[in-house]
């Protein structure tokens, strides 16, 4: 590893949490403490920046904690920070505890936050992308989706078995803002009849169509697997317009919500954690900042924060096409 000046360090989790951020703390905290860089954890994201909420970590810390979901930092959605006033006060508390670099683990709010802060005072900062979404431009995937992704279909196969029970329709909403991610895949893993996502243009005809093939075909049952940021409408209203064109049909509706952010993280979550979050220690020693360390093809990579906000990470198309023939 090459010469480096980074002494100290600080760590924080900010924004929504997600399974793996432990994880990531843990990567962070060792490779620190391997390379002889002291590591400060900081508690509650930008909230504890600014405060000075700062705790010393060696590597007994966070013995432990690899399969812990939540995050053992906690962590917040700062207003403060968005306002200049926070910012000086949290670089006041960098410049007295002499912290000069930090590790940001979120998701694009946080990566914003941490690319204000680097701009205005020169904090050296890298983020890692922690979030359930999968938003993120310049990763593969972000720690946290591949959990949340199995919980929604473990969730999604028991609905089937009642659905199928009593000759159901379901309407599932889960978690994504305004990706369709989590949509997307649990649909395919559990056999959804459709799938409804913000990427995608629907239609409530399209929607009609689809349910009366599939009755044409034999079934007796359906889930309908919807995005919480689809556009042609929530759960509840896409059940009463269904309700309205096929009066017989018994619907039911389930949001699974914040069950999809806790639980222990899978083994693909962790790998990545732990890989990203050495990444983001060993980026800092070479001298990178204001970038976010991500897995692509496998490698690590870097990509400027700028890019990582303005650019979107895309649906695959072909898994729209393969959702509608296997749906048949
Ligand atoms: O970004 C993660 C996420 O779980 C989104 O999927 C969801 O829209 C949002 O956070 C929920 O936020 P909160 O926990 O503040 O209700």
């Amino acid at each position: 590893m090459a010469e480096h000046t980074i002494k100290k360090i600080g760590v924080f989790t900010s924004g929504g949490d997600a399974p793996g951020m432990n994880a990531a703390i843990r990567a962070v905290v060792r490779t620190a403490n391997y390379y002889g860089i002291e590591c400060y954890g900081i508690r509650e994201g930008y909230n504890g920046l600014i405060h000075g909420h700062f705790t010393k970590m060696g590597p007994r810390s966070v013995s432990n904690i690899i399969n812990l979901g939540g995050t053992i930092l906690k962590s917040a959605r700062s207003e403060d920070f968005r306002t200049p006033e926070g910012r000086k006060m949290a670089y006041e508390q960098c410049q007295k505890h002499e912290i000069n670099a930090l590790v940001c683990i979120g998701g694009d709010g946080t990566f914003k936050g941490a690319k204000v802060f680097n701009e205005e005072y020169g904090i050296q900062t890298i983020c890692i992308p922690g979030t359930i979404d999968n938003d993120i431009f310049g990763t593969d995937t972000t720690i946290g989706y591949d959990t949340a992704l199995n919980t929604a279909m473990e969730a999604i196969d028991k609905i089937r078995d009642t659905a199928t029970s009593h000759n159901r329709v379901f309407f599932v909403e889960v978690m994504g803002r305004d990706a369709g991610f989590i949509a997307l895949n649990s649909g395919i893993a559990t056999g959804a009849v459709d799938i409804l996502i913000p990427e995608q243009k629907d239609s409530i005809n399209d929607l009609f169509d689809t349910f009366r093939k599939s009755a044409k075909r034999g079934k007796n049952s359906s889930v309908v697997v919807v995005a919480e940021g689809e556009e042609l409408g929530n759960v509840y209203e896409l059940a009463k317009k269904t309700k309205e064109e096929f009066p017989a049909y018994d619907i039911r509706i389930t949001i699974l919500g914040h069950i999809q952010r806790g639980g222990s993280p899978t083994c693909g979550d962790r790998v990545l954690a732990s890989r990203l979050g050495y990444g983001a220690v060993t980026g800092l020693m070479e001298g990178r900042t204001n970038v976010m360390a991500g897995i692509r093809s496998n490698q690590l990579v870097y990509t400027t924060i700028e890019e990582a906000i303005k650019k979107h990470n895309t649906i695959n198309k072909d898994l729209l096409q393969i959702s509608e023939i296997l749906a048949l």
